[in-house]
C-alpha cells in the first residue's frame, strides 16, 4: 500500500461515516464491473462470503454439500457453520479442482450443492459441472477465494456459478486487510445476502429509518466499513498491474527453475490464470521438507500446500482414500509471491533452489 490507500482512508476519516455506504457500493461496483456480473455484496471475509452465500441458498440443517478435499479449512467450515454437511471427494489431477467424475458417486437425496474451489485461480470445467448440478437440481458456490484476475472460457472465475465468492485477507492478489466479496447475477440471491448480513433487514430498506428495525428474517452483522472499501478501491486501480507482475513472476521462476528435475510446475495458461501465488510441486514429501528447511536456512519463507482436509482432526476419516490430493498436498510448496519482489530477489530464491541439488540430500 502507499500513498493512494492513505489519501483515500483519509478521506473516509473526514467524512465522518464509517459504517458501509457510498465507499463501499463503489467498491462492490468496481469488483462487479471487473468481473462481469450484475450484483457483488461485500462482507467481512471470504470465509463470511461462503457462509452467507450458504444461507442465502438456503443450505442448513439436513443437508449435503460437495467440497473438494484440497482446498482451505474455511470451505467446508462455512458448510458446518450453516449446519449442513461437507461431503470431501478427491481432486482432478491437472485442473487441481473438484473432479466431476467422482462426483456422481457422492451425491445423495441430501445433496444440496456443490462448492468448486479454484486452487491458485485455475476455473473448473463449468460448462460439464453446470449440466450435473442442473441434472441433478444442486446449487453451485464457487469458492474463488484465490481467483480474482482469473478467467475461463472468456468469463471470470466465480460468475458463472449461482454464487461466487472471493477473498480479500492480506497475502491476496488485492486486499482489504480482511474482507470477501459475494457476486451473483441472480438478483433474488442478492437480495438474500444482503438481509443475511444485514442483521436480516430487508436489502435496501437501511437508510430509511422507519424500517431500520423491521427485520422479516434472522440476520446476523457481517457488513463491511468504509476504511476497507476506501482501501479496495484504491487497491482495485493496482489489479491490473498486479496480474502483469504475478504472470511475469510466474514466467521467470518457470524459466529459472525448468532445468530441474524434481521441481515441477502445474500446467497453467497465463493468458487466462493470474496465480495468485508461485506454486510448484516437488517429486516426493521428504525432499520438498528439506528444501523447505534449506530455503529457510537462506532467509527465504515459503509455504505448504493445504494438507487434505480429511486429514484435519474436525473432518479426520482414516478410511478416505483421497489419492490424488494426498499426493499433491504432500508435494506442493508456494515459492514467495508478493508483488514487491524484484526480479533478483527471485533470482536469489531460485538460485537457492538450485543449490539445495548440490546438498547432502542428494
Ligand atoms: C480456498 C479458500 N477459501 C476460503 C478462504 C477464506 O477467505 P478469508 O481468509 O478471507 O476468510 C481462503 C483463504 O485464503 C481460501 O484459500
Amino acid at each position: 500500500m502507499d500513498d493512494d490507500e492513505k489519501k483515500e482512508l483519509i478521506s473516509v476519516i473526514n467524512s465522518g461515516w464509517f459504517t458501509e455506504a457510498s465507499k463501499t457500493r463503489q467498491f462492490e461496483k468496481m469488483i462487479a464491473d471487473f468481473v462481469g456480473v450484475k450484483y457483488a455484496c461485500a462482507v467481512t471475509s471470504g470465509t463470511t462470503a461462503l457462509y452467507v452465500g450458504l444461507k442465502a441458498l438456503g443450505i442448513g440443517r439436513g443437508d449435503e454439500v460437495i467440497v473438494p478435499d484440497l482446498t482451505f479449512v474455511a470451505s467446508p467450515n462455512s458448510v458446518e457453520e450453516v449446519g449442513a454437511k461437507p461431503v470431501l471427494i478427491d481432486i482432478e489431477q491437472n485442473s487441481l479442482n473438484i473432479d466431476l467424475k467422482k462426483i456422481k458417486h457422492a451425491i445423495t437425496k441430501r445433496t444440496k450443492a456443490i462448492m468448486p474451489v479454484d486452487f491458485n485461480g485455475r476455473g473448473i470445467d463449468i460448462k460439464n459441472i453446470t449440466e450435473l448440478a442442473n441434472k441433478h437440481n444442486l446449487s453451485l458456490i464457487e469458492d474463488a477465494a484465490h481467483g480474482l484476475g482469473c478467467f475461463y472460457n472468456k468469463k471470470h472465475v466465480g460468475t458463472m456459478s449461482d454464487i461466487g465468492i472471493f477473498s480479500f485477507s492480506t497475502p491476496k492478489i488485492i486486499t482489504t486487510g480482511q474482507g470477501g466479496m459475494i457476486v451473483t447475477n441472480n438478483k433474488k440471491l442478492y437480495e438474500k445476502c444482503k438481509s443475511v448480513k444485514d442483521f436480516g433487514r430487508k436489502s435496501g430498506t437501511k437508510q430509511n429509518m422507519r424500517m431500520a428495525f423491521e427485520h422479516p428474517t434472522i440476520g446476523y452483522n457481517f457488513k463491511f466499513t468504509e476504511f476497507q472499501a476506501a482501501i479496495g478501491i484504491a487497491q482495485m486501480k493496482k489489479l491490473r498491474k498486479r496480474m502483469i507482475i504475478k504472470k511475469k513472476m510466474f514466467r521467470i521462476y518457470e524459466e529459472l527453475l525448468s532445468k530441474l528435475s524434481f521441481v515441477n510446475f502445474i500446467k497453467t495458461d497465463l493468458d487466462i490464470v493470474t496465480p495468485w501465488m508461485v506454486d510448484v510441486l516437488v517429486d516426493s514429501k521428504r525432499k520438498r521438507d528439506a528444501i523447505i528447511k534449506h530455503l529457510e536456512k537462506n532467509h527465504v519463507e515459503t509455504r505448504i500446500f493445504y494438507p487434505p482436509i480429511h486429514r484435519l482432526a474436525p473432518y479426520k476419516d482414516k478410511d478416505m482414500k483421497f489419492k490424488i490430493t494426498s499426493k499433491i498436498s504432500d508435494r506442493g510448496i508456494w515459492l514467495p509471491s508478493s508483488p514487491t519482489l524484484k526480479e533478483n530477489d527471485i533470482e536469489y530464491v531460485c538460485r537457492k533452489i538450485i543449490s539445495f541439488s548440490k546438498t547432502n540430500y542428494f
